[in-house]
Order: structure tokens, then C-alpha cells, then sequence
């Protein structure tokens, strides 16, 4: 059995990692070619984002066919090779998939609009309401309606996210077998771990109008989703001891994932929900402008710690993805406190109970690029939305605004290798601009200073490994309440480990319910502390690791 407690996941989104041959998109050679820094930097396993053969209007969550490797991305040697080069350095890859929906170039798709009923029956095709009404009014995550009205059957289908992903019918225990297949085809090319994608959506529940929200609550954690889950486990993961899995939970509950991501293993290893990056939203509406609530995001995280671990199940813990705009420009300050509000982001995460996973650069504290121009964003969603605020009547600087905060190109500038031309991410203009920070924010300047966000990554992994309460502690909440602190203790045989957080820029005196004097400081992002008995003055941003056993 791996150990996933025990294991620190890095994230890699590939068109953006790093460019081997010179045609401003990432490839596979290029992780291949980078290995050694994620080495260094202590990782277990590399989640690889879609490199499948797509369209790529969703960046390769837009998959037409899951046997082959995109070409822009590499060839099935490729892949091979990084998977030997990746073991020989005690690394396993995770691959993503995407089973919720295909693109719209999938040969099954195809298929259906055809009219080839086996293959209609492998989407969800519906009659609408009445002449020109879709058969609900619910909407698509990426703007405007999910259902695409097809004139040839005078009918709709169903695509929760773009046009371009219709959404796969799981009720058809034929599209249940053939992704059954997929999984199985990838375990026997050696591959040990699995992201699936936004998979609490594949059970539709009743296709009604959704009369107080966007239509989520009809499908999300839907009627049969356990039962899908449970028997794609015994006919492929489940079979092998040595494979971890994560779902990808939106708009999940806590009852669901306790059922997910139990340690009895019937269904996933652990979960990612996103409860907690919320907190700059307004309900579920995140294209908005206001500050984030630390009180919420707190409580939140505290929730999801304990009630996880009081009923035996595994979180994923993280701030980045592909998704989600850069930590340290959301709730860390990229200005005076970079280096220690993306070092006290970083604590907050990396010692709470669960899988920790680090997104591409998240390890160097790169920041929001500040794009403020349509012409530099690549994303379907960010584009779209940027047209639906216009129409809602935001003026342009105020679109601007909101997508500069929330937009996912964010996080899919180039990876910043150095301060040479294009952030040493490739020879050729990228894809998407590099973020003009490179000159300091970069891979090469921060290996070789002892005192940078890389390194104090590179620590919070050792401390997993060498710790054992980090993996396998329970989590206890302290101060609740405190408006700028976030402590809390985990607790294992005579282990005791208390991990106090200032997440803003003053001072702060904070007391804790002992006293610290027999706990020894293991990691912190300062090298003097003012403790006295029970007290601690902390500075801004400041964040320490203290043990003690008993
Ligand atoms: C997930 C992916 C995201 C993608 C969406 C649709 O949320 O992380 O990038 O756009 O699913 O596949």
C-alpha cells in the first residue's frame, strides 16, 4: 500500500511548465527535462493535467480522444520516458481525467449528431420545453445556458461546461464500461495515480428548472454517484493496492466526501472541495470584487479538518490549481510581505491533515500577472465572462478589474525558470504571456538562496517525512474566533505539534491555552520568536512549527 499521508503532490500544467522545442507550448520532454528540480524540491507524484488528444477550448479538459497523446504535447514514448526518468528519481505520475464530459470531436459525439442511436445514447439529449426553451434553465459554468439545441433532432444536449463538452449519460452502463476501459488502458502503461475531474457531477439527478439557483443542486453529488464510483473502483484502481486516486468534488458536501474519500477505500483515496476558496465570492458568484473573509475561511477549513478526520476520511489540501488565481496575491501580500505571507500560506496548508498538493510555482510565491487586456487572456471561461459583466452592465474597467482578480489565466502564466527572455520557459513567444516579475520571482534565484519560498517548501516536505504526527495527527481547532490568527494542534500518541498562523501584515499578541515553553520551534518564517509562557508577540505574516512530545 503507498502512503499517501505520508506523500506531497506537485501539479504541473504542461502547456505552461516548460518548452523543449521552441514552439512557446510546453511539452512532455520538458518535464522530462525539469525532473530534477521537482527532486529537489521533495515531491511524490506529478499530476499531469490533460494531455490528451483535444481541441484544447478548454485547455485539454476538452478531450476527443483518451488513447492517444496530443502531438503539441508529445508522443506516447514521451510520456513513457518521463514515467521511467520520474521512477528512477522515487516519482509516480497522476494522470487527469476527464469523464464527465468529452469534446464535442469525440468519435462518440460525432457518432450521436450522426444519428447513430447507440452512440446518442452515450449523451444526454432532451426535448425542450416548448419551441425555442431548453428542457431547464440551467447554466453552464462557463456562462450562458447548458443545454445546445441541435436542429436535426429538434432536441438539446446537455453540457455543463462549454458548448464544446457535451456532458457523457452514466446512466448508460455501455459509457460506464468504456471509460472502465480508458482507466484500465492507462493502469497498464504503469500509471500509479488518477485525478478524476469534476466527477461528483457524472450522475444527473431530475432535470427540473432550478428556481432558486444555477441548476447544481440537481446534479451535483447526484442519486447514483456512489454506486458509479464504487464499481469503477473494483473494475480498475480499486484492484491495485499501489494506485491513488482524487476526485475533483465541486460544490460538494462534507456528508459525500466522507463517503468519497473513506479509509475503507470503497470509492477514492481523497477529495478536493473548494469550499474554502469561496470566500472572495458573493454566494457562488464569483465573478465579483470583494475582499476575502478570513473568519469564513477559517471556519470553513476547520470544518472540513475535523468532521473529515472525525469520520476516517482523507482531504487533498491546497490553495493553487490551474483553476484558481495565485495564493499569495488573493490572501498573502505581493508587495513588503511576499516572501513571508507565500511562506505562512504555505504552513497553513502543508501541516494540516491531508495530501498536500503544490501547483506549479506556487513553490517560488508567482503571483496574478495583472493582465488588462482581453487581447492577453486565452481562457474560454474568462472570455466569456468578461462579455456576460459588459452585458450585465459593468463598465470595461470594471470587468477588467474582477477578471484581473478571478480570471484562470492567473495561474497558467509560463513557469518562471529565470530572469532570461521569456522566464526561460521557452525560446519562442509563449502561448500566454510571461509575467513580468521574472526578473526576481524565479526558479534559478530562488534554488540558490537558503532563505526563499522554494526552500522553505523544500522544508515543509521534509517535515512530512520526517514527522510522523504531519501525516497521520488528528486536528484540533484553537481560537476560532481570533480575527487575524489561524493556530490549530494536531495530536498523535505523545506527539504534539501546534501551528500558529499571523495571516496579516501587523503585529499581533496571541495566547495560546498552554504554555509553549517545552515545544521546540521546527520551522518558521523568521529566525527570532517573542514567546513568553502562554504568549507570543508575532510579527507580520509571521508562522511557526512547534513540537514537542510529551
Ligand atoms: C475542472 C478542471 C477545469 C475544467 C473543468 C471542465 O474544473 O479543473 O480546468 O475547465 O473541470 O473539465
Amino acid at each position: 500500500m503507498v502512503d499517501f499521508k505520508k506523500s506531497v503532490i506537485y501539479q504541473i500544467y504542461p502547456k505552461s511548465f516548460y518548452d523543449s522545442d521552441g514552439d512557446g507550448l510546453g511539452d512532455l520532454k520538458g518535464v522530462t527535462e525539469k525532473l530534477d528540480y521537482i527532486r529537489q524540491l521533495g515531491a511524490d507524484y506529478i499530476w499531469l493535467t490533460p494531455f490528451f488528444v483535444s481541441p484544447q477550448k478548454d485547455n485539454g479538459y476538452d478531450v476527443e480522444d483518451y488513447y492517444h497523446i496530443d502531438p503539441r504535447y508529445g508522443t506516447m514514448e514521451d510520456l513513457e520516458e518521463l514515467s521511467r526518468e520520474a521512477g528512477k528519481r522515487g516519482i509516480s505520475l497522476m494522470l487527469d481525467m476527464v469523464f464527465n464530459h468529452t469534446s464535442d470531436r469525440h468519435e462518440w459525439f460525432r457518432k450521436a449528431l450522426a444519428g447513430n442511436p447507440e452512440y446518442k445514447d452515450f449523451y444526454i439529449f432532451k426535448k425542450g420545453k416548448k419551441p425555442g426553451v431548453p428542457p431547464t434553465n440551467w447554466e453552464s459554468k462557463f456562462g450562458g445556458s447548458a443545454w445546445e439545441y441541435v436542429e436535426q433532432f429538434d432536441e438539446y444536449y446537455l453540457h455543463l461546461f462549454d458548448v464544446s463538452q457535451p456532458d457523457l449519460n452514466w446512466d448508460n452502463p455501455k459509457v460506464r464500461r468504456r471509460i472502465q476501459d480508458v482507466v484500465k488502458f492507462w493502469m497498464g502503461k504503469g500509471i500509479k495515480g488518477f485525478r478524476f475531474d469534476v466527477v461528483n457531477l457524472i450522475s444527473k439527478g431530475e432535470f427540473r428548472d432550478d428556481l432558486e439557483g444555477d441548476g447544481r443542486r440537481f446534479y451535483t453529488d447526484g442519486p447514483n454517484i456512489h454506486k458509479y464510483l464504487q464499481e469503477l473502483n473494483e473494475a480498475t484502481f480499486g484492484t491495485d493496492a499501489e494506485i491513488i486516486t482524487v476526485g475533483e468534488m465541486s460544490s460538494t458536501s462534507l456528508e459525500n466526501c466522507y463517503r468519497y474519500a473513506s479509509e475503507d477505500g470503497k470509492e477514492l483515496s481523497m477529495v478536493f472541495s473548494f469550499h474554502h476558496l469561496k470566500v472572495d465570492f458573493m454566494g457562488n458568484e464569483k465573478w465579483v470584487m470583494v475582499p476575502f473573509d478570513f473568519c469564513k475561511l477559517k471556519h470553513i477549513l476547520f470544518e472540513w479538518q475535523t468532521h473529515m478526520a472525525e469520520h476516517h476520511a482523507w482531504n487533498a489540501v491546497f490553495w493553487c490549481n490551474h483553476d484558481q488565481p495565485r495564493v499569495v496575491s488573493r490572501f498573502g501580500d505581493t508587495k513588503e510581505y511576499w516572501k513571508e505571507s507565500a511562506k505562512m500560506l504555505a504552513t497553513v496548508i502543508h501541516c494540516m491533515r491531508g495530501t498536500p498538493y503544490i501547483y506549479q510555482g506556487e513553490e517560488l510565491g508567482m503571483t496574478n500577472p495583472g493582465f488588462h487586456d482581453i487581447s492577453q487572456y486565452r481562457d474560454v471561461e474568462s472570455i466569456n465572462h468578461f462579455r456576460i459583466l459588459q452585458e450585465k452592465g459593468l463598465t470595461r474597467e470594471n470587468a477588467y478589474q474582477i477578471l484581473a482578480i478571478h480570471s484562470r489565466d492567473n495561474s497558467r502564466t509560463p513557469m518562471q525558470w529565470s530572469d532570461q527572455k521569456n522566464g526561460g520557459f521557452s525560446q519562442a513567444e509563449p502561448w500566454i504571456e510571461v509575467n513580468d516579475n521574472c526578473a526576481y520571482i524565479n526558479a534559478e534565484t530562488e534554488e540558490k538562496d537558503e532563505d526563499s519560498i522554494f526552500h522553505y517548501y523544500q522544508k515543509l516536505i521534509t517535515l512530512r517525512k520526517k514527522y510522523d504526527i504531519v501525516g497521520y495527527g488528528d486536528f484540533e481547532a484553537l481560537d476560532e474566533m481570533h480575527p487575524s490568527v489561524l493556530a490549530y494542534r494536531r495530536n498523535y500518541r505523545d506527539q504534539k505539534l501546534l501551528v500558529i498562523n499571523n495571516f496579516y501584515g501587523k503585529e499581533v499578541t496571541w495566547e495560546a491555552d498552554e504554555s509553549l515553553k517545552d515545544y521546540t520551534c521546527i520551522l518558521s518564517n523568521y529566525e527570532h520568536h517573542m514567546m513568553d509562557g502562554k504568549r507570543i508577540r508575532l510579527k507580520p505574516y509571521e508562522a511557526l512549527v512547534l513540537y514537542r512530545e510529551a
